[in-house]
């Protein structure tokens, strides 16, 4: 049988998750509840302790207790939903209890900087740890030339903007690339230029010409897992574009959002090449831990170090402490190193796994980029003259997809992509998915009988 204090406590705290008390709301009195439960005052002094520590309440001296906030609502009867377009990570994939655990000790460990504004480079302990996650993949660095940003779409979006010290303009941009850089191009009025980038790569004499002969500020690129192809450029492509960058001046933002995925240990970054003086590197946090913490981390040449800072303090003056203090204790601890072993493992074999399937159950002229090696994208080519209604169709049977479209530049000729990622799927729900994709193509290839791909400008 349940103490009294314990029925109690579930009364109360059932009708604050209930929303019978609402957020901000206070309480009803200590001793009105003790005549109302019929229990002594200190009974109702245990429950709200009680529930003070759980978050849901807190006390304001000389007035009484609150309400903070209502659990979470989660719709429990929603249908399934098999989702090929997210690229955020999978919820059950990330340790929680850890991260909260995080999540309290920075605010113990860094309690003098969460009073003031830190250095807008960010935590020096920080960066020194950065420095040394870098190292392990061939990016020497020193911590003076680490910066960590909000997310590293903070960290592009600083950069499409920032005068170079090359005094160059344009900024070339591989065709397709991801949609968060081109909308801070866009927003931003830059003169953007395409180069296409295929499932094969992309054409070297072309990316030569517009390197020698464009005013090439940046070259914007995702040489690993790239978003939406997943494909990557080898050693030869990487050594090949670090030369290129410093034979014509041009800087190389190299956007590594997925290093933590790679199993093959000597794939290396372009930074790795001898060209630090026009390499970017750029790190994400956000795919193998928490989007939400709004994490990136860059090593900045050392001629881009006064713009980049004061670009970076102008923009928010610097990036959370708490979440600073969270990834320093998580790569301190060990804790990075072995959940992002966890994802590496788990993602690579849901990879793998589609990969099978695509090929098991689709026909090959659909198969675009599916002989990625890692990482979480992979493409299916549409011949199909109205794409947007083969995702309505799919959507409508549950499946989730992303057409590549807004992966383009409005100025460049499109080829018709499925993105699909594996990040919030399973081996069940990429078979499943594969064969209603499979069963929409084929009512619908009847509508073009061209096997040719569908452009327009
Ligand atoms: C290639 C690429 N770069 C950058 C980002 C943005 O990452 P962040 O969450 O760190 O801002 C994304 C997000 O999906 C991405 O796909």
């Amino acid at each position: 049988m349940l103490h009294k204090k314990e029925l109690i406590l579930r009364s109360v705290r059932l009708d604050i998750v209930n929303g019978v008390f609402k957020p901000g709301q206070k309480l009803p009195a200590i001793r009105q509840q003790s005549e109302k439960f019929n229990c002594s005052v200190n009974t109702i002094i245990n429950v709200y302790h009680q529930l003070e520590n759980e978050h849901l309440i807190y006390s304001r001296p000389k007035s009484g207790y609150y309400v903070v906030a209502q659990e979470a609502h989660r719709p429990s009867n929603q249908k399934k939903r098999i989702d090929f377009s997210a690229a955020a990570p999978d919820p059950q994939s990330i340790p929680q209890l850890e991260f909260r655990q995080c999540l309290n000790k920075a605010m113990e460990l860094f309690e003098d900087s969460i009073f003031t504004y830190p250095d807008p480079q960010g935590l020096i302990s920080l960066r020194r740890e950065i420095a040394k996650l870098f190292h392990q993949q061939q990016v020497f660095s020193s911590e003076q030339q680490v910066f960590i940003f909000s997310g590293a779409q903070q960290a592009l979006h600083l950069l499409a903007g920032m005068p170079f010290p090359n005094g160059k303009t344009n900024i070339l941009v591989e065709q397709p690339t991801y949609w968060g850089m081109l909308s801070a191009l866009e927003a931003q009025k830059q003169t953007v230029i395409g180069i296409e980038r295929t499932s094969s790569g992309i054409d070297w004499s072309t990316l030569e010409r517009h390197f020698r002969n464009n005013l090439i500020k940046f070259f914007y690129t995702i040489p690993r897992f790239h978003n939406p192809l997943g494909t990557s450029y080898t050693p030869a492509e990487k050594q090949r574009l670090a030369e290129l960058a410093q034979a014509y001046d041009v800087y190389i933002i190299e956007d590594d959002y997925l290093a933590d995925l790679e199993t093959n240990t000597k794939a290396d970054p372009i930074r790795a090449y001898n060209c630090a003086s026009h390499v970017i590197y750029l790190r994400s946090f956000s795919k193998v831990m928490l989007p939400g913490l709004r994490l990136a981390a860059a090593t900045i040449p050392d001629s881009l170090i006064p713009v980049v800072s004061m670009h970076k303090q102008t923009a928010d003056l610097s990036t959370s402490v708490l979440s600073q203090g969270v990834l320093e204790i998580y790569l301190k601890s060990g804790m990075y190193e072995y959940h992002a072993k966890q994802m590496r493992s788990l993602y690579s074999q849901r990879l793998q796994h589609l990969r099978k399937v695509l090929k098991e159950v689709l026909p090959t002229e659909y198969l675009y980029s599916t002989e990625c090696n890692g990482g979480i994208f992979s493409t299916i080519q549409l011949f199909d003259s109205n794409p947007g209604d083969l995702v309505s169709r799919l959507e409508n049977r549950g499946v989730d997809v992303l057409l590549t479209d807004q992966q383009f530049l409005t100025s460049f000729p499109k080829i018709n992509l499925l993105r699909l990622s594996i990040m919030r799927t399973n081996e069940q729900d990429i078979e499943e998915g594969i064969q209603i994709i499979s069963a929409e193509l084929d009512r619908h290839k009847s509508v073009s009988s061209s096997q040719k791909p569908f452009f327009w400008l």
